[in-house]
């Protein structure tokens, strides 16, 4: 088969790891037959010192046009506080809403290898692992409500609103319980419905869609609550669902369990085959052209989008295996190092891994 893919390479560490992830995808193109036909466009801080814009025209047109889009990171101090008000992380959330990405599922497991890596206790994370599929809401609640300024009791102020609609609520509820069918038949949704109306509505709409699934499991946490338990009692957890904020949050707090954020990918998916695949993580400007970055999330987000978006789950699982064999071999970036593994570049990651393939 023949697959178009826009590409996103973005800012910091971005280019980087992209280049890394493409690298993998030519073996898999060589060793399974398929081809991969890739355009490189641009958004984010590189788009706006190129053409004046974080997302220009043409990149939306490109990314609506693929078969899936691979996206680096983007971001970055330089572009923190442009006089126009235009930011990379616009056209983040610019390109979401445009290929109407409203699902985001982020999948933090713990790979044995890298137990030393995880910060947690071995009693907590005890025997099996850790596998936990955060699905988070990605294209409404707080990060697209309406906004505004005015001057009030105390001054001048802004403020940002929190809206969630039953259709919203409902269509990522439903994406979670599918999931869940396929894994430990667990669901646990994530509000703040003690103080938030928004919250009330999730709840509620969550039940709804949870009684067409009677196989699985359904509890509520509070978001405090539930940012304690991911540390004290993850095992706990199968599938979490919850809105865009929140899941921003708590997906950061569950890479610490597969030891770094270096290590997560995640699959932005609408209600068609086109997807965008990036890791969870930024553009991470600290380590930025230093070779240090891992590139495993990244990685591993192109093994979600041969499941996800193209159904070549042999390719994927082919490319996970090969990530596992170079963690069992003791090979580790700067952010997975323990005692007495080996550390290694952003570059040489990416060599050992397509070694194994
Ligand atoms: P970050 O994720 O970039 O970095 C947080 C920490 O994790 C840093 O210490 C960084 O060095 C480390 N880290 C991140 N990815 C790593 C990797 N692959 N390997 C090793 N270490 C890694 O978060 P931040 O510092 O809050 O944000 C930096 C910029 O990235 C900001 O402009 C932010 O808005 C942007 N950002 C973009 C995305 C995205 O494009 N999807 C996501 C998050 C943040
Ligand atoms: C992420 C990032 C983005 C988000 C930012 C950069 C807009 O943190 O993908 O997790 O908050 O969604
Ligand atoms: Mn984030």
């Amino acid at each position: 088969m023949d697959y178009r893919l826009a590409v996103i390479k973005g800012d910091g560490i971005g280019p980087d790891i992209v280049e890394e992830g493409l690298k993998v995808l030519e073996i898999i193109s060589q060793k399974f037959g398929h081809t991969f036909t890739c355009k490189e466009v641009l958004a984010g801080g590189a788009a706006i010192d190129a053409t004046g814009k974080s997302l220009p025209e043409e990149t939306v047109e490109v990314c609506k046009a693929s078969d899936s889009v691979i996206l680096g990171a983007m971001g970055g101090p330089q572009w923190d506080n442009l006089a126009n008000g235009d930011r990379p992380e616009k056209a983040l959330l610019g390109l979401r809403a445009a290929l109407g990405l409203f699902g985001n599922i982020r999948p933090a497991v713990l790979y044995p290898q890298l137990k030393d890596a995880c910060p947690l206790k071995d009693r907590i994370i005890g025997e099996g692992g850790i596998d936990i599929v955060v699905v988070r809401e990605l294209t409404g609640g707080i990060y697209f409500g309406e906004r505004g300024e005015g001057v009030g009791e105390l001054g001048a102020y802004k403020y940002d609103t929190l809206k969630y609609s039953e259709v919203e609520v409902e269509r990522i509820a439903r994406r979670a319980f599918e999931i869940a069918m396929k894994r430990g038949k667990k669901v646990t949704s994530v509000d703040k419905a003690n103080v938030l109306d928004s919250s009330k509505l999730w709840r509620r709409v969550v039940e709804e869609v949870a009684r067409e699934f009677p196989e699985v499991e359904l509890n509520h946490l509070y978001v405090d609550n539930a940012a304690m338990q991911l540390v004290i009692n993850p095992k706990q957890f199968d599938v979490i669902v919850t809105g865009n904020m929140f899941g921003d949050i708590l997906s950061d707090e569950a890479s610490m369990i597969t030891g770094s954020i270096g290590m997560l990918p995640s699959a932005s998916l609408g209600t068609g085959k086109l997807g965008m695949y990036e890791p969870i993580h930024g553009s991470a400007p600290d380590i930025a052209g230093q070779d240090k970055a891992n590139p495993i999330a990244t990685i591993l987000s192109i093994a979600m989008m041969l499941r996800y978006s193209f159904d070549l789950e042999n390719e994927a699982k082919a490319i996970e295996d090969a990530i596992e064999k170079v963690l069992e071999a003791g090979y580790r970036t700067g952010d997975i190092y323990s005692e007495g593994t080996t550390l290694v570049g952003t570059k040489e990651m990416g060599r050992l891994i397509r070694g194994q393939l």
